[in-house]
């Protein structure tokens, strides 16, 4: 069990953000773990019952996409009845007061989307907005930089089309499988896979991250690359790094702030309206 974090140690983390002026927060599976999904590489997480490569490759959708759609509409059903839970609602406000917060993502589960869309619109419980505009802010700021994509859109592995596809899929068959309208070609999820180039979303999280001094990490072991290199962008940049994850990671070395913590509760009291500068 995470030992919790003190309160000296969020009243650092808040200190830096306050006076800091440019935040990147990059998220992973860890911030979902409190909205009920799993990580890939904790205890329980899906790498245990499959191996990477024989899941989220190109190689292992060619050899059976049928075992791989299988994979990823496991995770969607699971993602599609889960909510964003508080590291991502105070993650989303975050960056809808401010006007200098990029959020870039490891996670293709849409939960940042729709915690910024209730920040917006309120939840389908309580109609009341959570933030409001007083300078006319730009609600899509809280939307994040997806780096790995989302698994609610599915791209034609011939032509390239790209849609949103929130239905249900029968994974019974191949016949069964998302097909192109345009060309009749089986879709894949529109995610990156292991091996394949992450595209100019990165370029701009990296962008971001140069211009940041401080990076918050929320929930991910930085493992994979480049996704984890955002943090050393602005580390090398000058900028500060501080994490919430209840276990060190290859960058807590790196980190000025390590809050050993679980996302849903560090996250809230790290982001609260007076860090906002
Ligand atoms: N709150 C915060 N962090 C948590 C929590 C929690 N409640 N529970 C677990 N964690 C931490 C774990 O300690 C771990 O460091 O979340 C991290 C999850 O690490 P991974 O499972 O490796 O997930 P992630 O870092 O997002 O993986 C990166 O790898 O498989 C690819 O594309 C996939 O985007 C994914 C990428
Ligand atoms: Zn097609």
């Amino acid at each position: 069990m995470a030992v919790a974090a003190n309160v000296s140690e969020i009243d650092h983390g808040r200190d830096i953000l306050r006076d800091s002026r440019g935040v990147i927060v990059l998220t992973g599976a860890g911030l979902s773990v409190d909205s009920g999904l799993m990580t890939f590489r904790g205890s329980g997480g899906h790498w245990k019952k499959h191996r990477p490569e024989d899941l989220a490759t190109p190689e292992a959708f060619h050899r059976d996409p049928r075992l791989v759609w299988e994979w990823y509409e496991e995770r969607r059903r699971a993602a599609a009845k889960s909510r964003p839970n508080d590291a991502h609602r105070a993650i989303a406000e975050f960056a809808l007061r401010r006007d200098d917060v990029v959020i870039a993502t490891q996670n293709v589960d849409g939960l940042h989307t729709l915690a910024a869309r209730e920040a917006v619109m309120g939840d389908k419980y309580s109609k009341q907005p959570r933030v409001s505009f007083t300078d006319g802010g730009d609600a899509n700021r809280a939307l994040p930089l997806e780096l790995h994509g989302t698994f609610y859109n599915v791209r034609c592995t011939s032509c390239g089309l790209c849609r949103e596809h929130r239905d249900l899929i029968d994974v019974s068959s191949k016949e069964t499988l998302p097909h192109c309208d345009d060309c009749g070609s089986l879709m894949r999820p529109d995610v990156v896979w292991f091996g394949e180039p992450l595209g100019v979303v990165i370029e701009r999280a990296f962008d971001c991250a140069s211009r940041s001094d401080a990076c918050l990490i929320v929930g991910t072991s930085a493992v994979v690359q480049p996704a984890a290199n955002v943090a050393m962008v602005t580390h090398q940049a000058g900028g500060v790094i501080i994490e919430v994850n209840p276990n060190e990671t290859l960058l807590t070395p790196m980190c000025e702030v390590s809050l050993r913590d679980t996302a849903a509760m560090a996250v809230p009291p790290l982001l609260t309206p007076d860090v906002d500068g």
